[in-house]
């Protein structure tokens, strides 16, 4: 199947749809040293800002009137505005979102694959998720959506994202089925752990790509011998917790703000736990998580291991822009599975279901947010009428 990219980022995603055997025609993401990085690996990337770009003059210089794509991979990142009074679609800020549609009307895709962060399930109170599969469904695809624990599918680690699949020609598509299911102890139930992803670069923490000191020092150290798996800043004695995290978590306790409100947790080291899948990478990740056994932090190839990248695959640019290609991709053994699973759809026959919402799992937990409720509610008018909720 020939592949078009957009927001290709480092190419995880990519990796994994190669793999399995997909053709990616074109890539494009607007980060420079992103774009190095995919072409360092996989080649054909080309820097775009995908906010302001005209797909009938890309489709053009592509030549996809003869070579029109199978499948478009990879989704925009999740801003999404509550459009006060306004249509959502007539929002500017909402640009990235329609781009991204008006992409799938140019090339037609008779797939489309979109990542995206979970929080894509609340924003602007569930309308970007409901308007955006709406205009999808406008389009003749029938959506299957589902939020994803990594951990369930062999992935080294804790990582939660919405994957929204779309198919033009009515065919029946299949999540792939856990390797790992979670049921009671979801979080820390895995086939490959930590362990598994890194045991072996134990004593690598100098590596070509990765100047990280071999040993922390002064009060990093004290703060780092103190913690033992599975302990964080919070555990430590007051004198040894870093200045801003004791602000901000004393700030916590007298307003009683929740942290989420305050865009997350305090921040602070995490000393890992080998025998669990790891927490989730993100560009903090080498600042934050501690080595379950050693006195020093993850290096950036260790990262790499657990979003499950392989050695070979080499990043470039500064030490926080590579961080944040690592954080930002899909695991690509995750993206292999999906695309698997794509070619396993294609096979079936055509025409079976209708250009609809016909499948949407938007979290395993009992206990939902009356955020979440609200943005169920509202996709469930676009299910077919013949549909059950599936939840
Ligand atoms: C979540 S990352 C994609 C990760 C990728 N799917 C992977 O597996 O490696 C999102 C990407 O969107 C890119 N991006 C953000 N705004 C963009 C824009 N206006 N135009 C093009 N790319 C953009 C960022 O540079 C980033 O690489």
């Amino acid at each position: 199947m020939k592949a078009i990219s957009l927001f290709s980022g480092a190419g995880g995603m990519d990796l994994g749809f190669r793999n399995a055997g997909f053709d990616i025609i074109a890539a494009f993401d607007n980060h420079a040293a992103t774009v190095d990085t995919y072409n360092k690996n996989l080649g054909g990337a080309s820097i775009l800002d995908l906010s302001c770009c005209n797909f009938a003059k890309i489709s053009e210089s592509l030549g996809t009137q003869k070579y029109s794509p199978d499948i478009i991979i990879g989704g925009p990142p999740c801003q999404g505005f509550t459009s006060a009074g306004t249509r959502f679609w007539d929002d500017p800020r909402n640009k990235l979102i329609s781009n991204y549609v008006d992409a799938l009307k140019q090339f037609s895709p008779r797939w489309f694959v979109m990542e995206n962060v979970e929080g894509i399930l609340t924003t602007a109170e569930g309308e970007y998720l409901y308007e955006t599969v709406k205009r999808m469904i406008e389009l003749g695809y029938s959506i299957y959506i589902r939020k994803i624990y990594m951990q369930e599918y062999s992935i080294p680690q804790r990582r939660k994202r919405v994957i929204i699949i779309g198919n033009r020609e009515g065919k029946a598509y299949k999540f792939p089925e856990p390797t790992t299911p979670a049921s009671g102890q979801i979080y820390r139930r895995a086939s490959v752990t930590l362990r598994n992803a890194i045991f072996d670069l134990q004593d690598v923490t100098d590596e070509s790509i990765d100047q990280v000191p071999s040993e922390e020092t002064g009060i990093k150290l004290e703060r780092i011998v103190k913690l033992k798996q599975g302990q964080s800043m919070k555990d430590l004695p007051p004198e040894l917790q870093h200045a801003s995290f004791k602000r901000r978590s004393h700030r916590r306790v007298i307003d009683g703000i929740p942290s989420e409100k305050r865009g997350g947790a305090p921040s602070g080291l995490k000393r890992l736990v080998y025998d669990e899948p790891c927490l989730t990478i993100t560009s903090a990740s080498p600042c934050e998580f501690v080595h379950p056994e050693k006195n020093r932090m993850l290096t950036i190839r260790e990262c790499a291991r657990v979003q499950t990248f392989p050695d070979s695959f080499v990043f470039t640019g500064k030490r926080n822009e590579r961080i944040l290609q690592i954080g930002n991709a899909v695991p690509p053994v995750f993206a292999e599975l999906i695309a698997n699973s794509i070619l396993h759809a294609d096979e079936s026959p055509s025409h079976t279901v209708q250009a609809s919402l016909v499948e949407y799992v938007l979290t395993k937990a009992e206990a939902r947010s009356p955020a979440l409720v609200r943005t169920e509610k509202k996709l469930e008018t676009l299910l077919t009428n013949s549909q059950q909720t599936l939840f």
